[in-house]
């Protein structure tokens, strides 16, 4: 049993109540962390005040080394650290050691961008009447960052809040989801280990309508970044005020498959399958809708059903498993629910469908699926596909922008035209070409349009939204 606690200033801070933190597998007791409130998210912002002061200090060669010692550290940790995600998050062990090594290299790429962050001249007196002034812009920290961060990439999705955060010259204060923040905390302390200052590295745990609600309400910081639900983020806008935001909120990402695709089908229902059902469907990016041109739609489904059927279910340690629990009962009742209510609607389950423990969900494939059951609407965030005829290009375009999100969206085609087609009219952040929407490398700027949010990651984009812009000016007359 591991008992967490929230770090403030570099203080271990622990309190009577205590959140369990459960192994989504079996249920059992992984550790607890405190259950933190106003107070501790006010004392730690106190506190990150200091911690920017202290950062003003730091040269920016200074903050790269800090943050490439800490990918090195994680590095060498790797293990340790994956079997912690593995017992937060439920992912499989083969999952959590690519989390880790994904957010070694998103440490690595905010300290390059350390070194990076620039100005450039402004010309004066390319306005008119304006003689013998000179100066230029530069880009300067925003101070305190609030970065409220999700379960489902505990790791990886902090590293894109705070890497840029503190490359940049802020501080933060963490607020983790309550189901994963034992290796949030870990990750805290290596920053802190890599040098920098304990108060500009705060963690503060806790339920969010206590701690994520008091960060947010605070004048005193500056930018919330958060990764997670639409309406949670719509709140956080309405409480927040006069702040800067970023936010990666929801998607129910669409594929479409052209008729050309006739000969490559075992590869591409692989290809879409493992796209929905990695990590029990809990990405953002997961492929949730699938738009199947209607002369090859029955050789597809036939693939799609033969590959799910291939893939194990179980316990996340098992080195033969490919699909781990959801994060939570309470999440695969509802995705039951919503699995139940498509059927209702006249949807037809052509593989899974069956709940195999509390947390356990098949891999689920529904086909003929109405527009208007959630399934097709919102985000199921579990694994379930669901699969649709469409006539043709036009046609999968238009079921696609259907969604109220727009984070990312694939097309598979030989046919360049249809995919520039695709990619100018899909109302998406990203397009993914011959590659499922699910596909992201760090370096990318990431980030949606419509309902899934405002800004982009991706260390040298998310910088840039960490400052703001100064401008110097000087009067050479005088
Ligand atoms: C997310 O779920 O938003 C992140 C997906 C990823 O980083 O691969």
């Amino acid at each position: 049993m591991i008992k967490g606690y929230m770090l403030i200033g570099g203080e271990k801070v622990c309190k009577d109540r205590e959140i369990e933190i459960l192994f989504p597998y079996d249920e059992t007791v992984v550790g607890t962390i405190p259950d933190g409130d106003k107070e501790d998210a006010e004392r730690a912002v106190s506190v990150a005040l200091k911690g920017f002061e202290k950062m003003n200090q730091m040269t920016a060669y200074e903050r790269y080394q800090c943050l490439s010692r800490a990918a090195r550290i994680l590095s060498n940790r790797s293990f340790e650290i994956a079997e912690l995600l593995t017992k937060e998050v439920g992912k499989t062990l083969k999952e959590a050691l690519g989390e880790v090594g994904r957010a070694v290299n998103t440490l690595t790429l905010s300290a390059e961008e350390a070194k990076r962050l620039k100005g450039e001249e402004i010309l004066f007196d390319a306005a008119p009447g304006v003689k013998g002034k000179v100066g230029f812009y530069r880009r300067v920290p925003l101070g305190v960052i609030g970065c409220i961060t999700p379960f489902n990439f505990p790791l990886n999705l902090t590293c894109h809040k705070v890497g840029p955060a503190l490359a940049a010259g802020n501080s933060v204060v963490i607020k983790p989801s309550e189901n994963t923040s034992l290796v949030v905390i870990k990750l805290a302390e290596i920053l802190i280990e890599a040098g920098f200052p304990p108060e500009a590295v705060n963690v503060v745990t806790g339920y969010g309508e206590k701690v994520g609600d008091a960060l947010v309400r605070d004048e005193r910081v500056k930018k919330i970044t958060f990764t997670g639900s639409v309406p949670v983020g719509k709140i956080i806008m309405s409480r927040g005020g006069l702040k800067k935001y970023a936010m990666e909120l929801g998607s129910n990402a669409g594929v479409y498959i052209d008729s050309d695709q006739v000969d490559k089908l075992d590869f591409v229902a692989e290809k879409v399958c493992r796209g929905g059902f990695t990590m029990a469907g809990q990405v953002c990016i997961s492929v949730q809708r699938v738009f199947v041109n209607d002369t090859i739609f029955d050789e597809f489904i036939e693939k799609a059903v033969s590959f799910t059927k291939s893939l194990k279910v179980g316990n996340p340690f098992d080195e033969n498993t490919d699909i781990g629990p959801v994060i939570d009962k309470a999440s695969a009742d509802r995705i039951m629910e919503w699995i139940e209510e498509a059927v209702s609607a006249g949807a037809e389950i052509v593989v899974g469908g069956r709940r195999l423990s509390n947390t356990l969900i098949e891999p689920t494939i529904l086909i003929n699926v109405p527009e208007d059951v959630k399934l097709f609407t919102d985000e199921v965030f579990g694994p379930v596909i669901v699969v649709n005829r469409v006539k043709n290009v036009e046609d999968g375009i238009e079921k696609i922008n259907l969604s109220r999100y727009g984070l990312q969206a694939g097309i598979f085609t030989n046919d360049i035209r249809k995919a520039l087609k695709f990619a100018d009219e899909v109302e998406a952040g990203g397009i993914m070409i011959n590659e499922i929407p699910t596909f992201r490398v760090d370096q990318m700027p990431y980030g949606g349009m419509k309902e899934s949010g405002i800004g982009r990651e991706g260390p040298s984009f998310a910088i840039e939204e960490m400052t703001e812009i100064k401008v110097i000016c000087f009067d050479l007359n005088q």
